[in-house]
């Protein structure tokens, strides 16, 4: 089955094509960084637009690229949700309009799904059950998967994403957007004895997490800093690296404890924030100490694609599953509400 794959919920147009016999065929990918860098942040309305500017090229490259003619398509995936609301019916109603002119099935894919199974585009795939610590800039949860549609949400942020954290830490340090790899990149020259921030919400039970105090605790270190007439690189960078190693510490220790919960020794790690060098040492540490597995994305898969929106979109319909063509976005959609197959 051959599926074409649409993803536009934030600031990526992504399209792939994925096929359930060989595999992923094709994937472009559009970023719009430069296009909201200015603003240091995403501004929903620019999105919105270009991802309809982009849309139809991409979508054409990518059948191009892979020598395939559109009426060979048997599916069409799209992101349906959650994301911002102009960004997903831009691209929901490309999507659906393709599949109505073809005649094929079109499905609505939850976006964190895709995350969720990225890890399953690459060869050595991860066996259900397992935890998946999922971290984007939108959401951050320990999730226990039994197979596809089948997710128990274990723990999550109660405030701030960790990636969203990182984005706020970035935008105070005057780092530019998009925050994470720029906090990441100047952490490599931070000195890791200077700062100890502190590790939130690990004293407690429980797998809940929070990040908006580490951000509120970057403040503080850093306008000390400034009073003392020490804001310099030297001290943005060791800003970085206490922050990135506090991030890293909490994720490791509230994912050994979701493992320990349920009893479970496979760790998937997906989102923008798993491309993360500190964080993937720290998770791949605890895994060799427990003697478990443990899977990520390739890096261009940890953050928004339309590989990841192809494989879901092309499992559920494989499985008979589709969405009538009057089904377009939905902002905010519960994970667990999903149907399993
Ligand atoms: O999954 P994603 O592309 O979009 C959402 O669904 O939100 O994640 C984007 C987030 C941003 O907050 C970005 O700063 C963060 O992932 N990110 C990183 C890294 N690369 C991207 N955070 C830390 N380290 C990175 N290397
Ligand atoms: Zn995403």
């Amino acid at each position: 089955m051959l599926v074409l794959g649409i993803e536009s919920s934030c600031d990526e147009t992504g399209v792939a094509i994925y096929d359930t016999n060989k595999g992923l065929i094709a994937h472009t990918l559009y970023t719009q960084i430069e296009l909201h860098a200015q603003y240091g942040g995403v501004v929903p309305e620019l999105a919105s637009r270009d991802h309809i500017r982009k849309l139809t090229p991409l979508i054409l490259q990518t059948l191009k690229e892979s020598n395939i003619d559109r009426k060979e398509l048997n599916g069409i995936a799209y992101t349906a949700g959650p994301g911002l609301i102009g960004a997903l019916l831009a691209g929901s109603s490309v999507a659906r309009s393709l599949a109505y002119a073809l005649n094929i099935p079109a499905i609505g894919v939850h976006h964190m799904e895709g995350h969720l199974l990225a890890p399953m585009l690459e060869e050595i795939k991860p066996e259900f059950p397992f935890i998946c610590l999922l971290v984007s800039g939108g959401h951050s949860m320990l999730i226990r998967v039994d197979g596809i549609g089948q997710y128990k949400l274990l723990g999550e942020t109660l405030d701030d994403a960790a990636g969203e954290a990182f984005d706020k830490t970035a935008k105070l340090l005057e780092l530019g957007y998009p925050g994470g790899p720029n906090v990441s990149n100047l952490a490599l020259k931070g000195n890791t004895e200077r700062y100890k921030f502190p590790r939130p919400m690990v004293d407690r039970p429980g797998l809940d997490m929070s990040f908006s105090g580490l951000k509120t605790y970057t403040l503080n270190t850093w306008q000390a800093a400034v009073k003392d007439n020490d804001a310099t690189e030297q001290t943005k960078a060791d800003i970085c690296r206490a922050f990135e190693l506090a991030v890293a510490d909490t994720l490791a220790i509230k994912s050994k404890r979701a493992l320990e919960q349920e009893n479970l020794n496979r760790l998937v790690v997906s989102g923008g924030v798993s491309a993360n060098r500190e964080i993937r040492s720290k998770l791949d540490a605890l895994m060799k100490k427990r003697n478990g597995e443990v899977f990520y994305p390739r890096l261009e898969f940890c953050t928004d694609n339309g590989a990841m929106i192809a494989y879901a979109g092309a499992q559920r319909l494989a499985a008979g599953q589709s969405n009538d063509l009057n089904f377009a976005a939905t902002p905010r959609w519960n994970l667990e509400d999903l149907a399993k197959i």
